[in-house]
């Protein structure tokens, strides 16, 4: 028996919040979108409408299920307005402090039996499950950006996941008409775990000089065929979140290998953060 989810909390309205509310709205769910900022609010709710208008404008949405998807969608910067919810999703920060707060803060105000959710890019299962008071009802649900259009999502059990958890997991995912990809949990899952050292090595060939930001991007999106070239990825990405991950695995897995480039490293520090910070490897002001 699985149980059945009706209404989705989301937390945090970013790329990825944003992303994931869009396509369960869009796949007949509730959603409340929470975010403790109404700027980040009203700036995602801009970004779900403009992304339901291209795909209604390229045919892929008819109108009449643009209007039922943004209908599904309330949004509210009050976190109690989570009560009653089936199933949370946690997108805030990558930042494991952040993410603790959140679940102390929610857990006491959900449905003893609501499921809950991250969206951790890399951070453990297990041990964000073990700071709430359900680990047996707590999961990893890894979206891919930009959530919309990638077909992938990660499901990572953590060590006490029920059964019944991930089989729900499994049906809500299947219902958004996305593809699984069952990954244990290990620092960084999958995707992120072959992707991330991808990206910290194309910054490295720019640290050393190896080649231009240009060159490298055109080298890998000519040479290898990617979409898009390695440094434009990680300002999509955005560069906080890189070297989260970059740490998460240098972290645990103890291996030199992963140690994050300080070039990486510096433009963090410098506030450039990629596409949504307007600088990073290009410039987006
Ligand atoms: N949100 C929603 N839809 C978007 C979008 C966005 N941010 N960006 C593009 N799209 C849609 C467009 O509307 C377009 O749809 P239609 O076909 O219906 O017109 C479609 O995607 C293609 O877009 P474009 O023609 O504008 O551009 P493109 O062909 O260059 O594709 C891209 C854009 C899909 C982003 C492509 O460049 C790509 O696949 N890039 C790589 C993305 C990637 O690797 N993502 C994984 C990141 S890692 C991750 O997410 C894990 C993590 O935890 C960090």
């Amino acid at each position: 028996m699985t149980g059945k989810i009706g209404t989705v909390g989301i937390i945090g309205a970013g790329q990825m919040g944003g992303g994931i509310a869009h396509v369960a709205a869009q796949a007949g769910y509730k959603v409340r979108l929470y975010d403790i900022s109404a700027d980040k609010i009203e700036s995602g709710l801009a970004t779900i409408n403009g992304n339901m208008a291209r795909q209604v404008s390229s045919g892929k949405m008819d109108e009449e299920a643009r209007k039922a998807a943004l209908a599904n969608i309330t949004s509210t910067p009050v976190l109690e307005d989570l009560a009653g919810v089936d199933l949370v999703i946690e997108a805030a920060t990558e930042d494991e402090t952040v993410k603790r707060k959140i679940f102390a803060q929610l857990c006491p105000i959900l449905n003893p039996e609501a499921l809950l959710a991250t969206n951790t890019s890399s951070i453990s299962i297990t041990r964000l499950a073990a700071q709430t008071d359900r680990p047996e009802r707590f999961i990893g649900i890894h979206f891919m950006n930009p959530v919309p259009v990638m077909k992938l999502v990660e499901l990572v059990r953590g060590i006490a996941t029920e059964d019944t958890t991930f089989e729900t997991a499994k049906h809500f995912v299947a219902s958004l008409d996305k593809t699984i990809t069952v990954a244990e949990d290990f620092p960084a899952f999958i995707v992120n775990r072959i992707l991330l050292p991808m990206i910290n090595e194309a910054i490295y060939t720019l640290y050393e000089g190896v080649g231009s930001v240009e060159a490298i991007d055109t080298a890998m999106k000519l040479g290898a065929n990617h979409p898009m070239g390695p440094l434009q990825l990680a300002d999509f990405i955005g560069l906080d979140t890189c070297l989260s991950i970059m740490q998460v695995l240098h972290d645990g897995l103890s291996d030199t290998k992963y140690r994050p480039c300080p070039l990486l490293v510096k433009y963090v520090e410098a506030g450039w953060l990629g596409r949504k910070s307007g600088r990073g490897f290009y410039d987006y002001r």
